[in-house]
């Protein structure tokens, strides 16, 4: 069975309050993080119809400041799908609300899912339907970010 990237990608909006945020009024990289978790969450699941973990993230720089009273929009899409694992791109865009201006990509991450069966392992899950250009080259570039994990991990696995 296949299931293209339509079908499970989920956008999650939030108003950034005090109490998410620094007394300088910088919201918390955590909170931005645990935003961007649950929307990977929520997308693997869709995809695979099942319990999903985080096995990974892959490297995330704030390109900018966030603040209170910022809309912050995560969109969270599947990329690359292997044979129990699911790769989401999650990207972060914020607009600044009160001077009417949006500030654009604040930031962006991969997000390696996997999907669980009812005892707790790994399980196979649908096959990415790749419906463009677009995502079969994403695909392709997903492939070599897991062959290269994989690789790490095994070699990481000897020393
Ligand atoms: C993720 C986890 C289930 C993998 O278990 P495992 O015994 O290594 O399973 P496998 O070796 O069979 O790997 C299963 C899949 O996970 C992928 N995987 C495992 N570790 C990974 C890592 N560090 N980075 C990326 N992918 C990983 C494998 O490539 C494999 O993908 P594939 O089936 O598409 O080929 C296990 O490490 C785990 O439970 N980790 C804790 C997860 C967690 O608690 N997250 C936070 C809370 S949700």
């Amino acid at each position: 069975m296949k299931k293209n990237s339509k079908e499970s990608t989920i956008t999650l909006g939030q108003v950034m309050l005090p109490t998410n945020a620094n007394v300088a009024g910088n919201v918390f990289g955590g909170e931005i993080l645990k935003m961007m978790d649950s929307v990977a969450y929520a997308v693997a699941m869709k995809h695979s119809e099942s319990n999903v973990v985080t096995a990974r993230i892959d490297e995330i720089i704030f390109h900018k400041p966030i603040y209170i009273g910022s809309v912050v929009q995560c969109t969270g899409k599947v990329v690359f799908t292997g044979k129990s694992s699911i790769e989401v791109y999650v990207t972060v865009y914020v607009d600044d609300i009160q001077n009417r201006k949006s500030n654009g990509k604040a930031l962006c991450a991969y997000f390696t899912m996997v999907a669980m069966d009812e005892n707790n392992e790994p399980k196979i899950i649908p096959q990415l339907e790749l419906i463009d250009e677009q995502e079969k080259i994403e695909f392709e570039k997903g492939k070599e970010r897991y062959e290269k994990r994989k690789s790490i991990r095994k070699y990481q696995n000897t020393i």
